[in-house]
């Protein structure tokens, strides 16, 4: 049987570069509060016990879901919704409100790929990059062209081993507020972090760009009868 898993789902961006009125896990997608809909896909998955959210002041948590204030930094939201989480479940899976177009299939995919056998400390949702990436250090001059085929862009959902996820929100201060997902903390810890393979359909909404392209997903998939939960 799949071990209990708490969802973190951390919502306390300012949403800077949506440049929106109010907190961007708020505004209004397809009808409904963004971040309403990863919480319907979340709740729809049996090993998820508890779904537990990192709030920007002045919202209330959505219906079903235990609140807790969220943090300056995304690693000290993540931090404050754990020691909020129920002490028995033993894997954790931690999620971007900006990412509603997440399905069930998807975390439960992750969920399982972390369950199957003790190899992994982490399993997370990533996508094969689709252009060449460079490196620049300065902006202008080009450092080097890493191998698109070994490049994989990560998404949320994150799914961790407790113990693992606990001890790589203890690094240091500086490591927390650089990292820009959990993973690479435990990565940092030596732990074994793996890929699962998900769509680009599972974007993160940064600008008003991506705001338009999920809602016409969103609004597309419920013309076809279906929905993306
Ligand atoms: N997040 C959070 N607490 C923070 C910063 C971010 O809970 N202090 C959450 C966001 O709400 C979002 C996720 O982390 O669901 C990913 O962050 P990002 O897409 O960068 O969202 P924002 O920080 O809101 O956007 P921006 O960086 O444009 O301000
Ligand atoms: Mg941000």
């Amino acid at each position: 049987m799949t071990p209990a898993a708490v969802a973190l789902v951390v919502a306390a961006g300012r949403g800077e570069r949506l440049r929106s009125h109010g907190p961007k896990a708020f505004v209004t997608l397809a009808g409904r509060p963004m971040i309403e809909w990863s919480i319907a896909v979340l709740a729809q998955v049996p090993a998820i016990t508890q779904i537990v959210v990192a709030l920007p002041e002045g919202c209330e948590a959505p219906e079903g879901t235990l609140g807790v204030a969220g943090g300056a930094e995304r690693s000290q939201s993540v931090r404050n919704a754990l020691l909020a989480a129920d002490p028995a479940a033993e894997l954790i899976v931690v999620h971007d409100a900006a990412r509603p177009l997440v399905s069930s299939e998807l975390i439960t995919r992750c969920i399982e790929a972390l369950d199957q056998d003790g190899e992994w400390d982490a399993a997370i949702a990533a996508t094969p990059v689709k252009d060449t990436i460079k490196r620049s250090g300065d902006g202008v001059g080009v450092v080097e062209t890493p191998p698109r085929d070994q490049l994989w862009a990560v998404q949320t959902p994150q799914v961790f081993r407790r113990a693992a996820l606990e001890s790589a929100l203890q690094r240091s201060e500086e490591e927390l507020l650089a990292a820009s997902d959990d993973a690479m903390l435990v990565e940092a810890n030596g732990g074994r972090v793996r890929l699962v393979e998900s769509l680009q359909e599972n974007l993160k909404v940064t600008t008003p760009a991506d705001l338009a392209l999920a809602e016409l997903i969103l609004r597309e998939s419920a013309d076809a009868g279906g929905s993306s939960e």
